[in-house]
Parts: structure tokens; sequence; C-alpha cells
């Protein structure tokens, strides 16, 4: 089966997960954290290198202070069982997104084991926080202003190369499949610049109940797509 390299997930539906059960949402988080686990050991077993996972969006700020807190810590607590693992398991640890705004030892524990996981080249699992695909790009293009301003880049030479050259995290490669849980067809300003050719996956199962079968599903439609990206296909090239 062709697999994708990298495979993103927007992981929707944890709070009506919960809301269903008459429970309260950071329940549904807490049930997400162990899909978090359940898909990472999944892409191992299917050999997929990276995953990438949309954990809290830049408008995610304006939820309740008591669920944006609750998020937090719980993602502080995700890091403090599951960094040995990473470990273990040669998985690097890397971080996209505007991390100036996380609670200051949130962002030391992530930079400990960005740092302590940096060596691992074979897979990776890149956790977006406070990220926006729009900030994303408008910081990139204030980076590329800056430089022009100050002569060091002329303003001809800014491609698609050098541009993307300043976003996060520059050598990621683009995820070849986004799948998004809980029946939302949209991308919700998740890898903007990134996903151009990427194929878009959506199963109505909410996040929390993502598991192996659903992820098979996913594998399974995107190994059935034709990715041509804007070219044809060898057949219809005569
Ligand atoms: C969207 O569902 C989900 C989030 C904003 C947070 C995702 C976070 C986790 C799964 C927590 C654990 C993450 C890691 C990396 C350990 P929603 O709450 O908007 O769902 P709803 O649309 O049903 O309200």
């Amino acid at each position: 089966m062709n697999t994708p390299k990298h495979i993103a997930f927007i992981m929707d539906g944890n709070g009506r997960w919960a809301r269903a059960r008459g429970m309260p949402r950071l329940k549904g988080h807490e049930a997400g954290a162990e899909t978090v686990k359940r898909v990472l050991s999944l892409a191992g077993s299917y050999g997929i290198p990276i995953v990438s996972l949309y954990a809290f969006s830049v408008e995610n700020w304006s939820r309740p202070s008591l669920e944006v807190r609750g998020l937090m810590s719980l993602l502080g607590r995700f890091l403090e069982r599951e960094a040995d693992e990473l470990f273990d398991k040669g998985i690097r640890l890397r971080v996209m997104g505007r991390r100036e705004d996380l609670p200051a030892a949130l962002d030391k524990a992530l930079a400990k084991t960005e740092e302590r996981t940096a060596g691992f080249s074979g897979r990776q699992l890149v956790l977006c926080l406070s990220y926006g695909g729009r900030t994303e790009i408008a910081a990139a293009a204030r980076s590329l202003a800056r430089d022009v301003a100050s002569g060091l880049v002329d303003p001809e030479k800014i491609d698609e190369s050098l541009f993307a050259s300043r976003l996060y995290l520059p050598d990621l490669p683009d995820p070849d499949l986004i799948v998004r849980t809980s029946g939302e067809r949209r991308l919700s300003n998740f890898l903007l610049w990134q996903c151009a050719y990427s194929e878009l996956y959506s199963t109505p199962v909410a996040w929390p109940d993502f598991g192996e079968d659903d992820f098979r599903a996913a594998l399974e439609d995107f190994a059935s797509r034709q990715r041509r990206f804007g070219g044809l296909e060898p057949a219809a090239q005569a």
C-alpha cells in the first residue's frame, strides 16, 4: 500500500464527544490525548515517519480560560508521561506555532524534549501549538520584508522556495494526507501554505474514538488517490 510520508491530523470532536456522554469538555481532550498515543503507535506500525497534530490553534485562546488552562496542563502532563517513550522510540519532537504565547513551564518542557530528541532523523512528531496558517505566512512575509528593507534580499529574488524557507519548520516536508475527524470538511487555518497538494480526508468519527480501523480506512482511501501535482499521469502524456 502506498502510505503517506507525512500525515497531519485536525483532531476535532473532543468537546462534542464529552458532552454526548454528559462529561465536561476537558474529559474529551483527555480521551483525545489517549488517541494521540494510539495514532503515534499506528503510524509507527504502518511505517509513516512524520505525524503532525493540530493541538491548539491561535484562535483557541478565545475559549473559556478554564478550558485553555486545562488543555495547557494536559499537554504538560502528556509530555511528562511520554517524553521518555518518544526518546526510546527514536521520535523527534518538534513544535510549530507562536510558542512565545505558551505558558513558560510548558515551553521549557517542550524545548527540553526537542533538544533531547533533536538528533533523531527517522520519525518526527510535530505539535502545532498556538498555530495559525495565516499567522505563519504573515510571519514569513515579515521576516522577508525586514531583509528587503535592510538590503539583504533582492525583492525580485523572492520565489516559492525562498518564501518557504521563512516558515516555522522550513525543512518539514508538506503533508501528503490531512485527516480531519468529527465530520467537518474545512482546514480551519491549518498548514495553509503546506497543504497545496495534500490529500484531504474527513471522517465522521470523533477524535477520542478514532481507532485502528479508522486509521486504516484513511490510509486505504489515500492509497486509492491519484496524485498528479498539477501534471498528467504518465499514460496521458503522449
Ligand atoms: C478540537 O476539538 C480539539 C482541540 C482544540 C484540542 C486538541 C487537543 C487534544 C486532543 C489534547 C491532547 C493533545 C496532545 C498533543 C497530547 P473540539 O474541542 O473543538 O471539539 P468540538 O468541536 O466537539 O467542540
